[in-house]
């Protein structure tokens, strides 16, 4: 019997198709294992995931092992999330040959990427989705299991915002809204633009109304989540006037949010005005992460950043003056086609002036059908992890000094759960968004005051004051 559960989360219950409830019965799953490959985009839009498949009735399984529908929501940012993908996957292909009726579906980056070949690479796949075709899953699982035949969707824009669909959230005080999908900027080494469509903004009043219900649930904690979330609002026919600084300044007003973060900003993208807000006294966090990629002007241009080496110094000289206690996080890629050894001393310096609490450090890999892909210079594989060794390095110094000159302040710390590694003990974040671990008997979503007491690269011990 079909189950119709009451709608999850807080998208609109509405929207199923009659036609599911006329889903072929002796075949039809009752469970579903779900595995998110990716950045927080993907870990978001696999909320929207589980919320479609728990409202056609199936339940989560915590294994693959004890599920009838196994899926994959994919990433292709790099040949590593590819070759991973492809390990998963040969474990999926087992389970479907002892038991056929299993059905597998992939989602997400790679599905949209590899669509042309992956039924051929992959034969016991039956169902692939691209990012902007998800809500179209339970539709095209009802085809596969009425039909019998493989299928796919792939949209090229947004048409529906994966953020209008039910969620299945983790429970917990920090939550994701989506405001803008896809990403027009093409930097050459990237494949987001083909696989995730051009940038688009999410109304804000849409954005508001998820916020307040968020709020309203018990959230306390919301990341703004969009490729180039700086460039809210900016693009040709967006039906609104906001800047992302006003949709910032527009959360602020929202009850019962204590704190907003939003990830990621484009250097070129960054106005005073929205430098002004994250230095303001508001929930804005002083946290920017503010992916610089190299710190060489010709790398840069090759790259497209269309931001250079002294622009890139000035904005965050201009952050830290807004805003002196701010945590900079920032990506970076080695060995992008062409770098010399002077280019890459160019980007240690550049870290090392920046001064940042962290990074995501990157080797350069070649993505089908982008720019960089087809240009010469290609580096030999031991220079390019060469580089990488020394650029880690660097970081892990500077995210242990930035964090050992924090011991013996008092920050103000959000709890977010219990410590995975100590009873009676917390772990909850700082507003520049570093862990600290500490015991207390406080409960997710409070904010409590905490002395800073020890410091690693990466995280704190405290005791509550
Ligand atoms: N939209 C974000 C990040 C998207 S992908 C931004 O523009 O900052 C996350 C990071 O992956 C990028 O910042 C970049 O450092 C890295 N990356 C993207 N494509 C890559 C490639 N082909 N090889 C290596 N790293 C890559
Ligand atoms: Fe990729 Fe550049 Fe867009 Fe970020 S801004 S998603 S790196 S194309
Ligand atoms: Fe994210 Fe990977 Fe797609 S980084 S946007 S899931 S290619």
């Amino acid at each position: 019997m079909v189950r119709h559960r009451p709608p999850v989360g807080d998208g609109p219950s509405d929207w199923m198709d009659g036609s599911l409830s006329r889903m072929a019965q002796a075949a039809r799953p009752q469970s579903y294992f779900l595995r998110s490959f990716g950045c927080q985009m993907n870990e978001h839009d696999s909320e929207r995931i589980a919320g479609l498949l728990e409202e056609m009735g199936l339940t989560r399984a915590g294994t693959p092992e004890d599920a009838d529908l196994l899926v994959y929501n994919t990433c292709s940012i790099r040949e590593k999330a590819d070759t991973r993908l492809a390990g998963h996957l040969s474990t999926a292909a087992r389970l479907k040959k002892e038991r056929p009726s299993r059905l597998v579906a992939v989602a997400g980056c790679l599905a949209q990427s590899r669509r042309d070949e992956f039924f051929g690479d992959f034969p016991f796949v039956d169902v692939l989705v691209g990012p902007q075709s998800l809500h179209e899953l339970p539709a095209l699982l009802e085809q596969r299991l009425a039909e019998g035949r493989r299928t796919g969707a792939y949209a090229e824009s947004t048409t529906c915002w994966s953020a209008d669909l039910p969620r299945r959230r983790v429970d917990g005080p920090c939550a994701w809204v989506q405001i803008v999908a896809g990403c027009s900027n093409y930097c050459t080494y990237c494949i987001v633009p083909s696989v995730r469509g051009p940038e688009a903004s999410r109304p804000a009043a849409d954005v508001i109304s998820e916020v307040a219900g968020l709020a309203g649930a018990g959230v306390r904690e919301i990341t703004f989540l969009g490729q180039n979330v700086n460039a809210y609002g900016k693009e040709p026919g967006f039906p609104g006037r906001e800047t992302f600084a006003g949709l910032l300044r527009a959360a602020c007003g929202v009850e019962g949010i204590e704190r907003i973060r939003f990830m990621t900003s484009h250097p070129k993208d960054m106005s005073p005005e929205l430098i002004e807000v994250i230095g303001g006294a508001n929930q804005v966090c002083e946290h920017v992460h503010l992916p610089a990629q190299s710190g060489s002007d010709h790398i840069l241009a090759a790259m497209s950043r269309r931001y250079d080496r002294a622009a890139y110094r000035d904005l965050v000289a201009r952050l830290r003056r807004a805003a002196p206690d701010l945590t900079l996080t920032t990506d970076i890629i080695v060995g992008f086609p062409g770098e010399t050894e002077e280019d890459f001393r160019q980007t240690l310096a550049l870290v090392e002036e920046c001064r940042y609490d962290s990074a995501f450090t990157f080797i350069y890999s070649p993505r089908r059908g982008t720019g960089a892909a087809v240009l010469p210079g290609r580096l030999p594989a031991g220079v390019a992890e060469d580089r990488m060794t020394r650029l880690v390095d660097l970081v892990q110094r500077l995210g242990r000094e930035r964090n050992e000159a924090m011991v013996g302040r008092t920050e103000e710390v959000l709890v977010e759960r219990a410590s995975r590694h100590a009873a009676g003990e917390v772990m909850g974040r700082t507003r520049g968004h570093k862990p600290v671990n500490f015991p207390s008997a406080a409960q997710p979503g409070d904010l409590v005051r905490v002395e800073l007491l020890e410091a690693t690269s990466t995280s704190f011990r405290g005791r509550e004051v």
